[in-house]
């Protein structure tokens, strides 16, 4: 069925450059979230709440699977308003410990023929201290919140552990669970903290300030070689609470593709960025699968979801949550709460009392 957003506000939205739209839609959330009641109403009109979706992990109590991806709310601006969207929990950044302004506009590019956005933003944030002081005045957050942690542009490589670990000292009590991103394609080599004595240097330096035993996951890239994945798991599994899969691709032929979908092949706008939706969700789904066949370890699973089915997928191939971005710039403000809708009737259509697998898993023991 086609919304309201879909036949009168995207088209709107479209109008305007898509970092414009971003902001526009975002001033909107803010505006509304700081109106008396506002919040209330909007939870009545998009959230849905079901015992069958709601999961613990870490401690954590999820009202449902479905979160907001990074990147979305990269200086928890709106981490207040959110949750009355509907989502299950909000992961906000990414941060990193001093402020930067990110790449020259535009950087955000829509690709609507192939369901796609093509980013480039590089880590524009506030930094660490800003988002400590925006987290810290939220006080009560009614559904957990993530952090996902970056480099800085000039940071010099060797000094990721320590700038990692820093960044996640200053924000630990703000913060349910924390992400490493060591996947953006936007910061000139952070991909290639994926290797794993990098990424064991950065995992150790965090544990060392992590006395409170938050949750600390590592978010991948689509991209990374099979073999470099299972590589990657023992460490993984005894140093990470869990995998963030997956962060956009630069895959040369799936940039192809969608480009060419979209007639946009020669632009110069379009040569350069990570490419999120529809295209990466083969890649990221088959990158949950093969870590869920390697280790127990719990895998929030992000890439192309716009459907309850694209979602059930996910969680079907071991995911234990979902979350999105691209879906929500495509389908609007509902998608959180057409997902739960959808993964509510989808449970029951298999016979299963919950949406999230860990339990049915457990039911099925019991
Ligand atoms: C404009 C834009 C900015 C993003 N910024 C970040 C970011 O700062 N950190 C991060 O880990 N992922 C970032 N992502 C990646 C998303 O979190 C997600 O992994 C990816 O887009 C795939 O999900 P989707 O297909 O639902 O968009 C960004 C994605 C987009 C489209």
């Amino acid at each position: 069925m086609t919304s309201i957003y879909e036949t009168l506000i995207r088209p709107l939205l479209f109008r305007l450059d898509a970092e414009a739209a971003h902001e526009a839609a975002a001033a909107a959330l803010v505006l509304a979230g700081s109106l008396p009641g506002a919040r209330a109403l909007l939870s009545a009109a998009f959230a849905h709440s079901d015992p069958a979706l709601e999961t613990e992990l870490w401690g954590l109590r999820f009202p449902n699977p479905v979160g907001l991806a990074a990147g979305f709310d990269k200086d928890a601006r709106l981490a207040g308003v959110l949750p009355a969207l509907g989502f299950g929990f909000i992961e906000v950044g990414t941060v990193t410990w001093d402020a930067q302004p990110g790449t020259l506009r535009p950087r955000l590019m829509r690709l609507p023929e192939a369901r796609a956005l093509l980013n480039r933003m590089g880590f524009n944030n506030a930094g660490a201290e800003a988002m400590a002081a925006r987290l810290k005045a939220l006080g009560a957050r009614p559904v957990p919140l993530g952090v996902n942690i970056g480099l800085n542009k000039d940071a010099d490589q060797d000094d990721a552990p320590a700038l990692y670990a820093k960044t996640f000292a200053r924000l630990s009590l703000f913060g349910d669970y924390f992400v490493v991103n060591v996947s953006s394609p936007n910061t000139q080599g952070l991909r290639l903290l994926q290797d794993k004595l990098k990424l064991e240097r950065i995992l150790l330096a965090i544990a060392g300030y992590n006395g409170d035993k938050k949750p600390v996951l590592v978010k991948l890239s689509p991209d990374l070689a099979s073999e470099s994945l299972e590589a990657l798991m023992p460490l993984l599994s005894e140093r990470a609470a869990g995998l963030v899969l997956c962060n956009t691709t630069i895959d040369p032929h799936l940039r192809e593709a969608a480009l060419e979908a979209g007639g946009r092949r020669r632009e110069p706008a379009f040569q350069a960025g990570g490419l999120s939706g529809a295209p990466v969700r083969e890649a990221a789904l088959a990158r949950v699968r093969q870590a869920r066949a390697l280790s127990p370890l719990p895998i929030i699973g992000v890439g192309g979801i716009f459907t309850a089915a694209d979602a059930w997928e996910y969680l079907s191939a071991g995911a234990s949550l979902v979350q999105v971005y691209s879906g929500l710039v495509y389908k609007g403000p509902g998608l959180p709460g057409q997902l739960c809708r959808g993964l509510v009737r989808l449970a029951r259509e298999h016979g299963a009392a919950k949406v999230s697998p860990p339990r049915r898993a457990a039911e099925a023991r019991a």
